[in-house]
């Protein structure tokens, strides 16, 4: 399809889709910078959100699929029985703003809700993954005709404090935090996500967050590394992506993929670990490193909460909870706050 640049940067890529990309040069810079950094630190570490390019957020969809990752179903459960009173606590008229949208799958009730309510719909998806996001919002706009679907392919910290988010006027937003994305931030960056969206929003609008509640510690771990091994793919998938972007040559078959619940931090954290000492050349950073015989590289902490946890999490960032829902098993909860 033949896209049209518009004067601000955007791509329409249909009369009901609209793109905005952060500037490339600038994407290719940080992945680089921020492997360099985390590969040299004292603790090695990679940050999280690179898991999901193309592959790896393929593999992201297959975790959602698997028995022991109970997170996305207990979640779209409780939306699919509480889309319609989540909505009436929002009111009408409103936008749909959405943080790490990935396939949207879950956000399809929430628009189906929505649209009963009012004719025309705008939804804003933010995502790092352009593909993912353009493949997700042709889906979405080919099922709904009155739905308009402006998309951000970013980071969410570049969209909320560019303050790149537009609004029509007279209308509410509901931005939708799902998966227990929350999770992945350390706790100190969690606030200040929260905040930099409690400033982009105003008093009124609404934030539903969706968060993985403190639980068994055998349930925890085992949905962080499943017996089928998708989820060991999936994050050395991180590994792949270093050789493939950035000529590295790491291999795959000598890192192992582990996830322990922490419980002072309340986080299940995931590892690749050196199955033995060996050195990893990466060409595009010029850089050889060293690594020990299982010598761990953090790839990302999932946090859990309690209610709490989230009360607390939200006052000090601008918000109030209203209402609260969980699964039937009580393994997940979404929470409805409110800008104060
Ligand atoms: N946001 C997801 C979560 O924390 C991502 C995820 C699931 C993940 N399994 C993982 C990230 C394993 C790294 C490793 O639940």
């Amino acid at each position: 399809m033949k896209t049209v640049l518009e004067r601000d940067g955007a791509e329409r890529i249909s009369e009901r889709l609209l793109l905005y990309r952060a500037p490339h040069p600038r994407q290719v810079a940080t992945f680089a910078d921020d492997v360099r950094s985390g590969l040299c630190a004292p603790t090695k570490h990679l940050p999280p959100k690179y898991l999901y390019d193309a592959l790896g957020s393929a593999l992201f969809e297959a975790i959602c699929q698997l028995p022991e990752y109970y997170l996305t179903r207990a979640e779209s459960e409780i939306l699919a029985r509480d889309a319609g009173a989540i909505l009436d606590a929002v009111g009408a008229p409103l936008e749909i703003v959405e943080l790490g949208s990935g396939s949207a799958q879950k956000t399809r009730v929430l628009i189906e809700e929505a649209l009963r309510r009012q004719e025309l719909l705008t939804y804003r998806p933010i995502d790092i993954s352009a593909s993912a996001l353009v493949g997700s919002a042709g889906s979405l706009i080919a099922s709904y005709e009155q739905l308009i679907v402006t998309a951000y392919a970013s980071d969410y910290f570049d969209v909320l404090l560019d303050g790149g988010l537009g609004r029509a006027p007279g209308s509410r937003v509901l931005a939708l935090f799902l998966g227990s994305n929350i999770g992945n931030y350390d706790p100190p960056r969690a606030r200040m996500l929260l905040r930099a969206l409690a400033q982009a929003l105003r008093p009124g609008d609404c934030l539903l967050l969706g968060a993985d509640l403190k639980k068994d510690v055998r349930v925890l771990e085992l949905a962080y590394d499943d017996p089928t091994g998708v989820t060991a793919a999936f994050n050395k998938n991180l590994l792949g992506r270093i050789n493939r972007e950035l000529g590295g040559t790491f291999d795959l078959r000598a890192f192992a993929h582990t996830a322990r619940y922490q419980p002072l931090s309340g986080s299940v954290d995931s590892f690749l670990i050196a199955s033995h000492a060996h050195d990893v050349r990466v060409e595009g950073l010029s850089l050889t490193v060293r690594f020990e015989h299982g010598e761990p590289i953090h790839t990302e902490s999932s946090h859990k909460f309690s209610p709490e946890d989230i009360e607390e999490l939200g006052k000090i960032t601008g918000f109030a909870v209203t209402r609260q829902w969980r699964d039937a098993a009580e393994r997940f909860g979404l929470w409805l706050l409110r800008v104060v």
